[in-house]
């Protein structure tokens, strides 16, 4: 069948995106060759319209600015129809189950992304909808992030077995999560450089680690930060406190998390030529509400990662950002073709 000179598995066809557990490693690497193909059609300004005629809806029951942008510029690229329906306009929840919603726009769309809550709701929404379903985070994952992140590692560091990968911050939130699972699967050797309660579940460290001893990677998890940065390639680090958690766990968050802020020292204690990663937004100044607000309350200006380090050339986030685009657009065709 033609692809547009792309190899793409004839297994993604069709499939649902919920979570990288689910996706083996070449096929991983398939959607990354792709996602690159796309970046360089994009760079040249050459027309890649394989999708028209088709419509995708983007249901968000959490505000997003990369997510929803990378999906609606990637469905238009691709030449399909894109609807988005923000937290609060849609019936869904309030007025009508996940399942109803699901069987509603199965007859209308050839593709849903959700972003929300419990990873039950994007699966609930995949069994019933009828068309692939693509996760566009919940509070356990967030897939097509984890491609974004890995094409950039692979951008920038020329590789991606034996990057030695180091997670700062809540290693047990989606980021955490998925960044274990996907470094291990791709043969990554990711720490988790973390307070023990803020550790990921014992079950889902299990699965990793059985990925890594396929893959050649290695999975793992430290309270200790000079162990955690030393000779690290990459620096990754999230927000301390996620969509969806009560504002009430600030207090404690900062408290545990402080030590784990991405700053000078941890970078100095890094591999030479260590790059800075994060999924964004960041609170690494005071320009926000909740960055203001934090320095009212706690007097601290910088969370997780120093404004120094933020901006410094190590620093690839907006790289990464970027590449939300491209690695959804791979998602989206490989899928949907
Ligand atoms: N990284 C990320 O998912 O960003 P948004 O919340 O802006 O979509
Ligand atoms: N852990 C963060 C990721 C944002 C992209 C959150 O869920 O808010």
């Amino acid at each position: 069948m033609n692809d547009n000179g792309f190899a793409l598995p004839e297994a993604l066809r069709g499939r649902h995106f919920l979570t990288l557990l689910d996706y083996s490693p070449e096929e991983i690497h398939a959607l990354l060759d792709a996602a690159a193909r796309f970046k360089a059609l994009k760079r040249a300004g050459e027309p890649h319209r394989y999708l028209t005629g088709k419509n995708i809806v983007l249901l968000f029951e959490k505000t997003s600015t990369r997510t929803r942008c990378a999906f609606e510029v990637a469905g238009m690229d691709l030449g399909m129809g894109v609807t988005y329906l923000d937290p609060g306009s849609s019936q869904m929840g309030k007025k009508e189950s996940i399942a109803d919603t699901a069987r509603v726009l199965g007859r209308m769309y050839d593709g849903i992304e959700y972003r929300g809550f419990g990873q039950e709701r994007v699966e609930e929404l995949a069994r019933y909808a009828g068309v692939p379903v693509w996760n566009g985070l919940t509070d356990q994952f967030h897939p097509t992030q984890m491609l974004a992140d890995l094409l950039t590692v692979e951008e920038k560091l020329g590789r991606l077995k034996g990057v030695r990968f180091t997670y700062m911050g809540d290693a047990r939130n989606n980021m955490g999560n998925s960044l274990m699972v996907a470094c291990a699967k791709m043969g990554l050797h990711f720490t988790a450089c973390a307070p023990t309660e803020l550790f990921p579940a014992p079950e889902l460290v299990e699965k990793a680690r059985a990925f890594a001893a396929e893959s050649g990677g290695s999975v793992t998890l430290t309270e200790d930060v000079e162990a955690g940065t030393r000779d690290a390639d990459v620096l990754y680090t999230d927000v301390w406190v996620s969509m969806g958690e009560p504002e009430a766990v600030w207090e404690k968050r900062i408290a545990l998390l402080r030590p784990y802020q991405i700053n000078a020292a941890a970078m100095a204690n890094a591999a030479p030529g260590a790059i800075f990663m994060h999924c964004l937004p960041s609170f690494h100044d005071t320009k926000t509400e909740t960055g203001a607000k934090i320095a009212e309350k706690y007097g601290i200006t910088e969370m997780e990662v120093t404004d120094e380090v933020f901006e410094s050339e190590r620093s690839v986030v907006f790289d990464e950002a970027e590449n939300r685009m491209h690695t959804i657009k791979a998602v989206l065709y490989a899928t949907l073709r």
